[in-house]
């Protein structure tokens, strides 16, 4: 049993490790996604002190993580994805951090520094990762990890997972009408091509899957409203999405955004 699920894992993390190996290698997705959603980062700075130890679950290429340079103690990125490590790995050489530690790919990675320096304040696993994990015994596995990554009771995660009432219409109508948001989208660019599995969300999910995990929810909101890549790429879309997205309830969001503290 123990095996089939260890065969099972390795083979979801290598498809999603080969898929972001495609996109990170190209700069696909750092030209997509080139800097922090506004308000997400603003939730990130309201739970950050200077003596604050960070992780970044699924920290991808750094562009949430790299930014905390200087405005934490301690921090860690894990991911799945060679290629993201490489990247981030030579970024935080370029600016100096020195003492960042990017874990991975191997998931035992991320319970041997909690066992070497200790839990953590904040654990960070924004943007699509929790909601790349298709199988639903791999993602509670993968929520356990972050609570067992936590400081019990004053620990705060931050997670956001894709919306299902916002996104992927095409693909969830392919997958039929009894499909439970679980679809694989095909991304096509600039000569480049990758499959991206998705777990999506409505709030319910996502409050049920965090308290299966142990974890007790402290707020709930919206991600952003309009899709994340036009507001990056749009000085325009951005101040009107960091407008309206702290008004609107979750179930609006293009991405659902909880933060919960581990019980
Ligand atoms: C959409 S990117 C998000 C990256 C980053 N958090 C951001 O906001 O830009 C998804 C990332 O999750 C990583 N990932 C997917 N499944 C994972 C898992 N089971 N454990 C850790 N990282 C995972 C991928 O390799 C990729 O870097």
């Amino acid at each position: 049993m123990r095996d089939e699920e260890t065969a099972r894992k390795a083979k979801a993390g290598s498809q999603i490790a080969a898929s972001y190996h495609t996109y990170f290698t190209s700069g696909q997705y750092d030209k997509r996604y080139p800097s922090p959603n506004k308000t997400t980062w603003q939730r990130i700075c309201q739970l950050v002190t200077p003596s604050t130890h960070l992780i970044d679950f699924g920290c991808g290429s750094g562009r949430y993580l790299l930014r905390l340079q200087g405005k934490v103690a301690r921090a860690a990125g894990f991911d799945i994805s060679p290629a993201a490590i490489a990247l981030i790995r030579e970024r935080a050489a370029l600016s100096g951090w020195d003492d960042l530690e990017i874990l991975g790919p191997a998931p035992e990675a991320l319970q041997g520094y909690i066992d070497r320096v200790g839990q953590a304040d904040v654990v960070l696993c924004l943007f699509g990762v929790l909601g790349h994990i298709q199988d639903a015994h791999i993602r509670h596995e993968a929520l356990l990890q972050m609570h067992r990554a936590l400081k019990p009771g004053t620990g705060r995660l931050l997670v956001s997972v894709p919306n299902m009432a916002r996104r992927f219409y095409a693909e969830q109508r392919v997958a039929g009408a009894d499909a439970t948001g679980s679809i694989e989208y095909e991304r096509h660019m600039d000569g480049a091509h990758v499959v991206l599995p998705y777990q999506l969300y409505d709030p319910a999910r996502l409050c049920r899957e965090l308290a299966e995990a142990g974890f007790e929810l402290r707020g709930l909101g919206a991600e952003s409203v309009l899709p994340e890549s036009w507001l990056l790429n749009n000085a325009f879309a951005r101040w009107g999405d960091g407008v309206v997205t702290p008004l609107c309830p979750a179930r609006w969001g293009y991405g659902i955004i909880a933060e919960a503290a581990p019980i």
